[in-house]
């Protein structure tokens, strides 16, 4: 069993797709064990994509990342990594394959809708970012 970190981008949460990408999630038998909105000031976003500082999107991303309120949470199940990235389809919606997230509901490359950890290393740390222990399910 593994745990990653999703979040619903701006555009999700603007679109009213909260339900559609949860429940793609659910059906594919992910379950939520953590959730909340939250809106993350400038420095809240600089701070979790650290990782991508100094690249040319930087400013862009973080900016849009703080830009409106987003969904956190937790997803917990079988190869729940790559399974949520599966589900979410390639980074840019016009590469991401018939079917996935990021193909039927992005707008953009940076509007693509959903964020999913990379790697099971990077899951622990962005769970962390957002959630206690007390607030996840055991
Ligand atoms: S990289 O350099 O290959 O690791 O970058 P990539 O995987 O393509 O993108 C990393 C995250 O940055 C977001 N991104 C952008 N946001 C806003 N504007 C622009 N132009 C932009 N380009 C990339 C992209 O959606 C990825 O976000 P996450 O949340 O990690 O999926």
């Amino acid at each position: 069993m593994e745990r990653t970190l999703t979040m619903i981008k701006p555009d999700g949460v603007n679109r009213n797709l909260i339900g559609e990408v949860i429940n793609r999630f659910e059906k594919a038998g992910l379950k939520v064990v953590g959730l909340k909105m939250l809106h993350l000031t400038k420095r809240q976003a600089e701070e979790f994509y650290a990782i991508h500082r100094g690249k040319p999107f930087f400013d862009e991303l973080t900016t849009y990342m703080s830009s409106g309120p987003v969904i956190a949470m937790v997803l917990e199940g079988e190869n729940a990594v790559a399974k949520t990235r599966e589900i979410m389809g390639a980074t840019d919606p016009k590469e991401a394959a018939p079917g996935t997230i990021r193909a039927d509901l992005a707008l953009s490359k940076g509007e693509n809708t959903v964020h999913g950890s990379d790697s099971l290393e990077n899951a622990a740390i962005e769970i962390a970012f957002f959630f206690s222990q007390s607030e996840l399910l055991l």
